[in-house]
């Protein structure tokens, strides 16, 4: 195999995952995963993050073409969770004298996770480990997205080791680096990851570029996905609109229907926009498409409709699931329809109007119920609704 070298002693050694069909057991993964870990040789041997176990074997491999029969001194864990430090009790086993570097929160949950206790390094905020060449700062980011993840900086190389942050879901199909990619494809699995995994935590992660911004970075290395050192600003700008919620001028439409009467509503409602002049129009049938591309375009559009059907005198669970993620998320400054049918005794709209008060958005206008299929009233309604979304993102331009 190809060695990857970010500069003259630090390799990319991590793996590509094309076999594991949800990331955390929930997310999609169509395009794959990366678990990217990094090691610099010098007079000390360091390792930045491993991998997920199940790849522990080809990643050992990488290590043993690079060092031979030298041992790794140091292993820098910027972040507990096991897709990063799945292979940490068989690197132990393999170097038996490593220490493991983390900070006061990281050491905890490793003894939880794994049952290790010794051989550890802590490091606080700014503190510094040299290699020989090479010193090592640390630097805490809590919540980006857990509370012990921490960023690493390679000051002699100027390579921010950023763990999940800047990271992107898609594996490494021949490109490794962001100039070696089509850039458009990585955007959109970044911002998936982004909102997916990190988006809970937006504030944190201001707090976290705010608390980087004076550090000369010429290459970010995360923990997944490509390595950015051609792109820097363009990727950080990037972080930047997403964790303040900026969005761009469109609406998602999102229905759960069973026999099509709350589906003809999110039509309508989309026609309309669209006669608006809205260019910017996605429909999801919550039913169809999974809640985490859902998440990501309402992340990327100011508007949002959302409509379902009665069900058992609740929302449709596929409509149900979809709003408790965006609630969870604390996703904020956003516009807000809501529509659906009502059928026998209610419970969708009335269980979105209640789903509008959690999340706190601007509602463009009375909730919009067709008692079973849509009448000429509530034809006219749903025509209104879309228009006042229109209304009120017209007020944006
Ligand atoms: Fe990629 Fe939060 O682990």
């Amino acid at each position: 195999m190809h060695k990857i070298k970010l500069s003259d002693d630090i390799y990319f050694i991590g793996v590509n995952d094309r076999r594991t069909a949800l990331f955390e057991n929930f997310w999609p993964l169509p395009y794959g995963v990366t678990y990217n870990s990094y090691l610099i040789v010098d007079e000390k041997v360091c390792l930045v993050d491993t991998v997920d176990r199940k790849f522990t074997d080809d990643y050992f491999d990488k290590i043993d073409e690079i060092l031979g029969d030298r041992a790794v001194d140091y292993v820098v864990i910027n972040h507990v969770e096991p897709d990063h430090s799945g292979s940490l009790k068989a690197l132990r086993d393999k170097y038996p004298n490593i220490t493991l570097v983390g900070n006061k929160k990281t050491f905890p949950m490793i003894e939880n996770f794994y049952g290790i206790s010794e051989d550890t390094l802590t490091v606080e905020d700014g503190d510094e480990l040299i290699l020989g060449k090479h010193k090592l700062n640390f630097y805490t980011i809590p919540m980006v997205h857990w509370p012990e993840s921490m960023v690493t900086y390679d000051a002699s190389d100027k390579i921010l080791f950023s763990n999940d942050a800047f990271g992107s879901f898609g594996t490494h199909d021949g490109g490794v680096f962001d100039d070696e990619v089509n850039l458009a494809f990585y955007e959109e699995e970044a911002m998936r990851y982004f909102t997916n995994i990190v988006g809970k935590y937006c504030p944190h992660t201001a707090r976290a570029l705010a608390k980087l911004e004076g550090i000369d970075i010429k290459q970010i290395a995360p923990s997944h996905g490509i390595i950015w050192r051609s792109n820097i600003p363009y990727i950080i700008e990037k972080y930047q609109k997403w964790s303040s919620y900026t969005t761009d001028n469109g609406v998602v439409v999102i229905f759960g229907s069973m026999y099509g009467n709350t589906e003809k509503m999110a039509d309508t409602i989309a026609r309309q926009l669209a006669v608006r002049g809205v260019k910017n129009i996605r429909v999801y049938d919550a039913s169809k498409t999974h809640v985490s591309y859902i998440i990501s375009d309402v992340f990327k559009y100011k508007g949002v409709m959302i409509g379902s059907c009665a069900y058992n005198n609740e929302m449709f669970p596929a409509v149900e699931n979809v709003a408790r993620e965006l609630v969870h998320k604390g996703i904020k400054d956003h516009l807000l329809g809501v529509f659906g049918s009502y059928s026998w005794n209610g419970g969708g709209v009335k269980n979105l109007q209640k789903f509008a008060d959690d999340i706190k958005w601007d509602v463009v206008n009375s909730s919009v119920e067709a008692k079973g299929s849509m009448s000429a009233k509530t034809l006219d309604e749903a025509i209104a609704l879309a228009n006042a979304m229109a209304d009120k993102l017209d007020e944006m331009v």
